[in-house]
Order: structure tokens, then C-alpha cells, then sequence
């Protein structure tokens, strides 16, 4: 069984990359096998957290220079990469029949995969929407702003009336403390589900971490640097409620056909 997880969010530089190369290490940190599929086409930089540079990208996979399997690289603790791509405009904008080959491509793919986490664009683009209501989760990425709040509103709004994706998991990140992470998602929460035909779950909080900073800095992702701090603590204590979060039966297209639409 493969879970597959997109990590969204409504405003940009939220944090969205961070977590998802966070979580994907942190649940590779637990035996398990991650594909970490970067759907920032084009503006690809999961990679660049992860210290490493893919020699391939999906843009070898489309142009049929590689299978799907060649175009992705092992990391380390579990966790393998298939890289969007960076500076290759002509994949700014996929057409619906390409992202159908990518999503072949992975869902035929002949490795253990027990997660699969893609790191999606911020906001609501045609690609974001499509990889998102291919996942079993949609994961959106919070900061304790208006702004980020609005925009989160506007993409989960987008999500559910344009591909019906109902259940988001919702992460906070920056959090300056637990209690105050858990009242902004309580409010938002209200205020989603007031007006929209959603169910918004708590994953919990990441806080506002220097580890994370520097983890950015240094290229090494902070599970891996610093595997004691707050902040790793935090993203495996998010990737477990993640993990757990309810998946409605839907006849839909998925990555994975074998979670939910049974
Ligand atoms: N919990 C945190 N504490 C401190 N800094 C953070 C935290 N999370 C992310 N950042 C910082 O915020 C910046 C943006 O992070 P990131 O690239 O992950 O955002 P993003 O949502 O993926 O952005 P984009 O929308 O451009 O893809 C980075 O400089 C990162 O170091
Ligand atoms: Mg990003």
C-alpha cells in the first residue's frame, strides 16, 4: 500500500518545500520508503534542501530520454527524489495529457514506495489541483497571517468545488507556541467549514525554528542535522498525525489505486 500526501498551501513561502522534505525524511527516518515527487515544475528545489543534485528530472521522463524509474534519484534514510526541474520554462505549464504520463509513470512504478509526498506550487494552478486530488491526502500548509489564511481559504475552495476534494489535513507552520497553532486552526477551521462542504484535520504545528534556517542554509534537512531539535521533534510528531488522517472512499483518479476508492 502507498500513501500519497500532496503538500499545499494558498500563499507562497510558507514553508511548504521544508515540510515536505522534512516529513518525507522524517517518515524515511522510520524504515519506511519515500518517493518525494517535486511538483514546483520548472522552479524544482526539494533537492537543493536535500544537499543533492539530480542528475535526471521528469523533463527527461516526458522527453522520453529515460524511463520513469531513471529519472529518480536515491537520497539516503529511505527517501528517493523525482525533481520538477529548474530554469525549464517549457514546464511551467503542463498540459493535462502530461500530467496523465506522470502520473502513470509513478503509479507503474515497479519499487517499493510506502509514501508518496509531492511538493506542490503555492495557490490553486490547473497542475497543483490535479496532483492534489491525485493524492490521498491534501496536506495545506498554514502560516498565522491573513493573508496565508485567505489564500489557504481560496485554495481549498478551488480544490473542493473544481476536483471535489473534500478532507484536508491542515499543518501550521512558523507556530509561535502549540496553543496558539491549534486556535488559529480552530479558527480557520470554523470559518472554512461555515462556508464550504469540507472537513478540515489537524496535523499539528511546526514551530518558528533557527534550526530550520539553518537547515536551509546548509543544505542538510534539519532531521538529519540536528535530529534532537524542537523542530525535528515536530515534524515527526506532524508526520504521524498526517499519516493518519481520514481517507474517503472516492471512485476519482489516484496515484495509488489502493486507498479510499475500494
Ligand atoms: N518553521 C520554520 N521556521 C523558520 N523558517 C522557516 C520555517 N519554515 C520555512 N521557513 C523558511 O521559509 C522560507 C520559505 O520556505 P519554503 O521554501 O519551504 O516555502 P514554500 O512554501 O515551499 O515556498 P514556495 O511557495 O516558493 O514554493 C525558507 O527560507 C525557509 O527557511
Ligand atoms: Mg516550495
Amino acid at each position: 500500500m502507498t500513501l500519497s500526501i500532496a503538500i499545499t498551501s494558498g500563499k507562497g513561502g510558507v514553508g511548504k518545500t521544508n515540510t515536505a522534505v522534512s516529513l518525507a525524511v522524517a517518515l524515511g527516518q522510520t524504515g519506511k520508503d519515500i518517493l518525494l515527487f517535486d511538483a514546483d515544475f520548472g522552479l524544482a528545489n526539494t533537492h537543493v534542501l536535500l544537499g543533492t543534485k539530480p542528475s535526471k528530472s521528469v523533463a527527461d521522463f516526458l522527453d522520453k530520454k529515460c524511463s520513469m524509474e531513471d529519472s529518480i534519484t536515491n537520497f539516503k534514510d529511505g527517501v528517493s527524489i523525482l525533481s520538477g526541474g529548474s530554469g525549464l520554462i517549457e514546464l511551467l505549464n503542463l498540459d493535462n495529457q502530461r500530467r496523465h504520463q506522470i502520473l502513470s509513470g509513478i503509479s507503474n512504478l515497479d519499487r517499493n514506495i510506502d509514501y508518496l509526498i509531492v511538493d506542490c506550487p503555492a495557490g490553486a494552478a490547473d497542475s497543483t489541483l490535479f496532483f492534489a486530488s491525485a493524492s490521498d491526502i491534501v496536506a495545506v500548509v498554514l502560516i498565522e497571517e491573513p493573508t496565508s489564511f485567505l489564500d489557504a481559504y481560496a485554495l481549498i475552495k478551488a480544490a473542493n468545488l473544481e476536483t471535489g476534494v473534500k478532507n484536508f489535513a491542515v499543518i501550521v507552520n512558523m507556530a509561535d507556541s502549540k496553543a496558539m497553532a491549534k486556535r488559529s486552526f480552530e479558527k480557520f477551521r470554523e470559518i472554512a467549514m461555515r462556508f464550504l462542504d469540507v472537513n478540515l484535520h489537524y496535523s499539528g504545528m511546526i514551530p518558528y525554528s533557527k534550526n530550520i534556517k539553518h537547515a536551509v542554509a546548509t543544505r542538510t534537512p534539519v532531521a538529519i542535522g540536528q535530529p534532537n531539535s524542537t523542530a525535528s521533534t515536530a515534524f515527526r510528531e506532524v508526520s504521524k498525525t498526517l499519516i493518519k488522517t481520514p481517507i474517503p472512499k472516492t471512485d476519482k483518479l489516484k496515484f495509488f489505486d489502493n486507498v479510499g476508492g475500494k
